[in-house]
């Protein structure tokens, strides 16, 4: 019991919390001493209809387990409600796991506004509002834990998910940003990309392959990232299933800089095209500021140092 990571004392809102992975931390922090708010629309995966069961079962298998859970039906579009079900049930809100989403799968050619509309709504909307809502209690007590999700189709597209991938990407630079702007309240924000068995993946993977990517397994790694004692994991992005747990980061290739003058034209840059993507000598930037020195030192750069004096005449298999 002494080396476990607990939660005691803590409030931990998980939004979509009435299936799937929401399930697997709304039973697990208050397995672990937390009081939880299990958030969940009970809708279609696709984001259609609405049932409060979907959290009432999840509030009754912890409460039977001695838990202590309440439950919340709002849309976390209405992300306010679903923090002060969290003042109101517990007087505190410590941790926030923006978990709630659905689906609208299809191709780009065929894809409708409303498909576009309701993913962005619940997955950029939704955490933006729950975060929001929580962010002053946050910042008042100096403290406060935000796990967003984000997906491998946002990191890395995906056939069929450009609504979906958008969104998804989001969850990356909004939590980049709120990492910067919380880090001085103790305000911890991460992004994870999960994978997990459930009724969003249940229909497009085999079940050998599900039965490796239990929801429970994307658990450990929020737990660690969300709890006390990680003060200084933030603004970071994870991989995190069946097993495999890792850290991704941005990689900038060493590239090339050109003197900003005349001779800076399209034939330029193309000449030196493998500079642009070469990768054997990397940069890991944190910040737009870091592009700032870049741009001071292509400022400094002498005639010798520029790409060669490159007439473009309009055709890239023109230029030597
Ligand atoms: P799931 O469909 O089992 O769970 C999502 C839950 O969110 C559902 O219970 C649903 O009712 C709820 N929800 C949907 N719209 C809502 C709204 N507007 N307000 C409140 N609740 C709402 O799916 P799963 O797999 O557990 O997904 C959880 C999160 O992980 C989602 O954000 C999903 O995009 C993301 N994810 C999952 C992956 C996987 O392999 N399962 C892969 C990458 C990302």
């Amino acid at each position: 019991m002494a080396d476990q990571l607990r939660f005691d004392n803590q409030v931990v809102v998980v939004t979509g919390a009435g299936g799937g992975l929401g399930k697997a931390y709304a039973t697990f922090f208050a397995s672990r001493g937390a009081s939880v708010v299990v958030n969940d629309l009970g809708g279609s995966f696709k984001g259609e209809g609405g049932d409060s069961k979907a959290a009432d079962v999840v509030v009754n298998e912890i409460k039977a387990a001695g838990g202590k859970a309440v439950a919340n039906y709002d849309s976390v579009e209405n992300g306010d409600r679903i923090i002060d079900t969290a003042i109101k049930a517990f007087g505190r809100i410590d941790v926030l796991i923006n978990n709630a989403g659905i689906l609208r799968d299809i191709s780009f050619k065929n894809m409708k506004d409303l498909d576009w509309d309701l993913v962005m709504k619940v997955h950029v909307k939704g955490s933006y509002k729950c975060a929001r809502a929580a962010w002053p209690y946050f910042r008042k007590q100096k403290y406060g834990r935000v796990i967003n999700t984000a997906s491998a189709a946002g990191l890395f597209g995906n056939f069929g998910q450009a609504n979906y991938s958008a969104a998804k990407l989001a969850m990356v630079g909004f939590t980049e940003t709120l990492a910067k702007e919380g880090a001085k309240y103790n305000i911890i924000c991460n992004v994870i990309a999960p994978v997990a068995a459930s009724r969003m993946t249940e229909t497009v993977m085999p079940p050998d392959l599900l039965a490796l990517m239990k929801p429970e397994w994307v658990v450990p790694l929020v737990a660690v990232l969300v709890h006390k004692n990680n003060t200084s994991e933030s603004g970071a992005i994870f991989e995190v299933g069946g097993g495999h747990v890792a850290k991704l980061r941005w990689e900038r290739s060493g590239g090339l800089l050109l003197k900003c003058d005349s001779s800076y034209t399209p034939g330029a840059v193309l000449k030196k095209w493998d500079r642009v993507t070469d990768f054997s000598d990397p940069q890991y930037p944190s910040g737009p500021n870091d592009f700032i020195t870049l741009l001071e030192d292509s400022q400094k750069l002498g005639p010798s140092e520029q790409g060669d004096k490159v007439d473009f005449t309009g055709r890239v298999a023109l230029v030597t």
